[in-house]
């Protein structure tokens, strides 16, 4: 048989890979866009290189893409990163799938992508204020014509917001081996992931009632008794927010694809690996006051807990990459 069939037949009978999910909306459902900030090629463009560009920091010496790193699952692989004005209270969280949030930061207080670029460009983090960041923009030739063929209104701090929201929305990763594994291909995953898997969405360990697929997160806060660590000697949470004392000691559930790529753990960075989350866990969580009723120790063996781990780190898509952008 020549040589071309045969390499045509080989590639139909390892065409299991048809259960590979196509798109986000396949397995996430459809990506959320604001009817007033359509996605377009060229504002997704122009967002990513203000994601990756100092020049949006007062010292133009951090970049959004400092923090949300593409090689270390758009986290950065510290416990609390440092921005302009110093150590940050909390852990970077990925901006992979973040279109999908409806809840932003660890105490919920960014509502949209939009709101959440108006805050950080002149907050603690980058420590630059608008005025001066519209100047040093619209000085540049390529800023402006790009900018000008994406908003009517060219540079503005809105459509700054708008550009950087547009290139978030566009971050979607939904091709893990434990996606691969539930279109189909029974050999995505090891058989100690098959056996992490079913303890992840059994109730002996509640891990998916908070965790919820396929965004392995509610959307919700949960007080877990997470030991504080870092600048912040009491970090109260969501009650920051809300004001309601039930929510004390509260944080988001964060989700959990591209997990082991995006430690250290928890809002404060306090844990340095998996199996140490995994372990605390098991342990009951933390011991405080409010503190989350689906926290019980768990009976996991040693054995149980490290396919616990190996099936978290299904969730990864080996595929899915951010290439940094050419700036102007
Ligand atoms: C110095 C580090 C740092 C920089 C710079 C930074 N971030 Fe973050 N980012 C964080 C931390 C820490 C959090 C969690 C904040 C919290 O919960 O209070 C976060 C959270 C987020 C979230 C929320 C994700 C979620 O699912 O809740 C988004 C979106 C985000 N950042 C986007 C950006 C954008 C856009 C920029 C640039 C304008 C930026 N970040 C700059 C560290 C940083
Ligand atoms: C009651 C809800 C709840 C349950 C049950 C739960 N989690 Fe969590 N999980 C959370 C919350 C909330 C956080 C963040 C806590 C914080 O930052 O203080 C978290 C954080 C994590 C993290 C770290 C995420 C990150 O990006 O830092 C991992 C990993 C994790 N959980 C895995 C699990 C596993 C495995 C189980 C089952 C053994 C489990 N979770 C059970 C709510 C829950």
């Amino acid at each position: 048989m020549p040589l071309a069939t045969a390499v045509a037949v080989l590639a139909v009978a390892w065409s299991t890979d048809s259960a590979r999910p196509a798109s986000a909306a396949d397995v996430l459902g459809p990506t959320p866009v604001p009817a007033d900030n359509p996605q377009t090629p060229e504002k997704i463009a122009l967002g990513k290189m203000l994601f990756f560009d100092t020049r949006l920091s007062g010292d133009n010496t951090i970049a959004c893409g400092t923090c949300h790193q593409p090689g270390k699952g758009m986290s950065d692989g510290v416990a609390r990163n440092r921005g302009v004005n110093g150590e940050l209270p909390r852990n970077s969280i990925t901006v992979w799938n973040t279109a999908y949030m409806r809840v932003l930061h660890f105490d919920g207080n960014r509502a949209s992508l939009e709101e959440q670029v108006d805050k950080s460009i002149p907050g603690f983090a980058m420590g630059q204020p608008f005025p001066a960041l519209l100047e040093e923009l619209s000085a540049i030739p390529e800023y402006k014509d790009r900018f000008a063929r994406v908003f009517p209104e060219g540079i503005t701090q809105v459509n700054i917001g708008k550009a950087i929201a547009a290139f978030e929305r566009s971050l979607l990763t939904f091709n893990s081996p434990f996606d691969r594994y539930r279109a189909g291909d029974k050999h995505a995953l090891s058989s100690e992931q098959k056996e992490g898997m079913d303890l992840f969405f059994s109730a002996r360990t509640a891990c998916s009632s908070c965790h919820v697929a396929p965004l392995f997160t509610d959307n919700a806060w949960h007080n877990l008794g997470v030991p504080q660590v870092g600048p912040k000697t009491v970090d109260n949470g969501r009650v920051d927010v809300t004001k309601n004392p039930a929510d004390t000691g509260a944080f988001k559930t964060p989700m959990l694809r591209h997990i082991d790529q995006t430690g250290p753990y928890m809002h404060d960075g306090v844990f340095d690996t998996l199996e140490q989350v995994v372990a605390f866990y098991v342990s009951g969580g933390g011991n405080v006051p409010n503190k989350s009723p689906l926290m019980k120790p768990l009976n996991l063996t040693a054995r149980e807990q490290k396919a616990l781990v190996a099936f978290l780190r299904s969730l990864t898509d080996p595929d899915a990459r951010v290439d940094l952008p050419r700036l102007p």
